[in-house]
């Protein structure tokens, strides 16, 4: 008797005939009068569930089979069978029913076989993996994590593990959670060492990080293409569909690289990426297309044929002025653009992915890299219709007098900068990168409306109790 997932199940990878075992929970119970019990089982390994028949000839059909309720957790063991119910593929002819976990109280359990509401879910987010479209979110995001790493392998970038505990603002926008102790770990207040323990554990105000890009930039001019993936953390009290405190970025930065080479890196990743999604996760992609968003798999198809348009910054408030329509922000050049800006330039005016480059200096961070005119900087925005914004990026600034200018600018503190500097000192070189917030990422292919479904448990003002 062989353990097998619903998905080798269903994928036939198991033979007609087979004597297989499967785990998982409770979808629904179905009795017949003939005497069966229909059960739907789910082991989270596929959108789809396999059928359990169980006869009422086993010893626990009274006591136990007919008590199955939703989210309990069993094992059974029978025959693989051709289905008879009309397009059911494989079922198991249930020879044993096993409880492994009850639902102490099936009336209070949250997750009945109904559809529920998103924000009912976002109050149960412990439990809401058990629902289908929690289950294919999971799966999708896993799967878009998988191909990231891919993508940077067959190209021969290196995985960086920059620090999640910094001293450095890396967007310089003091949007970071300070780091504390609660009882210093009860380590001994000793002036051993010179370190003031009962001033701070690091010696120095230290941070969770806003961003890996300063760090990864170390080892880009070292080993040329690199990228972090990890957990960044923004103290933004931004109550937001779009915005997270705790989120996962992907930032792969280039040496000998410039702008436009940043603006190829991630058309051609962003599409390597949904190509991906879409050949391994069809199951899951389809279930988003029918009960999600119907242009969920249409609308990947489409980014993935276009060529990316790029403009510059200018021409983008030129079109936004000269747009048929009004915002509810004054378009200007020297003003960031807004959601409803970049959507119209995506969504209404291109209709298809674009690059917007060179911004106004003043707008961005300090790192990017000042044109030849003064009064823009080398930095991109990916704008994807549907959503804007989805990726940033820029070529950095490289050399040490002009970058010394923008810390000063900037007001920072040139101290917390001085090893960032050093990589201007010691064998500088043009080079590039982009951040992408993975979650952004997840809400854009799974069509989803709110980033606190794009990320198992989310992190927002007023949010961290599970
Ligand atoms: O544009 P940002 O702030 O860029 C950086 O942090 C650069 N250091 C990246 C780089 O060049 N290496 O953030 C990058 C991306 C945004 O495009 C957005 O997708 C996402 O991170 N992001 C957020 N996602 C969720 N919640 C938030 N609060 C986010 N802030 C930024």
């Amino acid at each position: 008797m062989s353990s097998a997932s619903v998905r080798e199940i269903l994928s036939g990878r198991v033979a007609a005939g087979t004597a297989v075992t499967v785990q998982g929970w409770i979808k629904t119970r179905r009795d017949s009068k003939a005497g069966l019990s229909f059960l739907a089982v789910s082991d989270g390994s596929c959108q789809d569930n396999i059928q359990v028949v169980a006869p009422n000839t086993l010893d626990n059909y009274d006591t136990e089979v007919l008590k199955l309720t939703s989210g309990c957790a069993v094992r059974c063991s029978g025959k693989l069978v051709a289905s008879q119910g009309k397009g059911q593929g494989m079922e198991i002819e249930g020879a044993k029913v096993e409880v492994v976990g009850w639902v102490d109280d099936p009336e209070t359990y949250p997750i009945q076989p109904k559809p529920h509401t998103m924000e009912f879910l976002r109050e149960v987010a412990h439990l809401r993996p058990r629902t289908n479209t929690f289950g294919a979110v999971a799966r999708i995001r896993h799967t878009i994590a998988q191909a990231i790493h891919r993508y940077f392998h067959e190209r021969e970038f290196f995985w960086v593990n920059t620090p999640i505990v910094t001293a450095s603002d890396c967007e310089g926008a003091g949007q970071m959670f300070r780091v504390s102790t609660l009882d210093m770990l009860n380590l001994p207040r000793t002036d051993k060492g010179g370190i003031d323990w009962s001033k701070d554990f690091f010696g120095k105000e230290a941070y969770l990080t806003v961003s890996g890009q300063l760090a990864v930039e170390g080892y880009c001019l070292a080993l040329s293409k690199v990228y972090t993936f990890g957990p960044t953390f923004r103290a933004e009290n931004s109550n937001t569909t779009r915005h997270l405190a705790e989120f996962w970025m992907i930032e792969p930065e280039i040496a000998f690289a410039d702008l436009n080479d940043d603006a190829n890196l991630a058309e051609d990743f962003l599409k390597y990426i949904f190509n991906a999604v879409l050949n391994e996760r069809g199951d899951d992609m389809k279930f988003i297309a029918d009960r999600v968003e119907k242009s969920a798999i249409t609308r990947l198809e489409k980014f993935i044929s276009a060529p990316f348009e790029r403009i510059d910054y200018t021409q983008a408030i030129d079109i936004l002025k000269k747009a048929p329509k009004k915002f509810d922000y004054p378009v200007e050049w020297g003003n960031d653009l807004q959601t409803e800006h970049e959507r119209y330039l995506a969504e209404e005016h291109i209709g298809r992915p674009v690059v917007v480059m060179n911004y106004p200096e003043q707008i961005k961070s300090f790192y990017m890299r000042l044109n030849d005119d003064e009064k823009t900087v080398a930095a991109m925005d990916v704008l994807a219709p549907g959503i804007g914004e989805i990726i940033g990026g820029s070529q950095r600034e490289e050399r040490l007098d002009y970058l010394d200018r923008r810390i000063q600018q900037f007001g920072l503190n040139p101290d917390s900068y001085q090893w960032y500097r050093d990589f201007r000192r010691y064998g500088t070189v043009p080079h590039a990168g982009f951040g992408l917030g993975f979650e952004r990422l997840v809400v854009y292919v799974c069509g989803l409306t709110n980033i606190r479904d794009a990320i198992p448990y989310p992190r927002t003002p007023g949010h961290a109790e599970f």
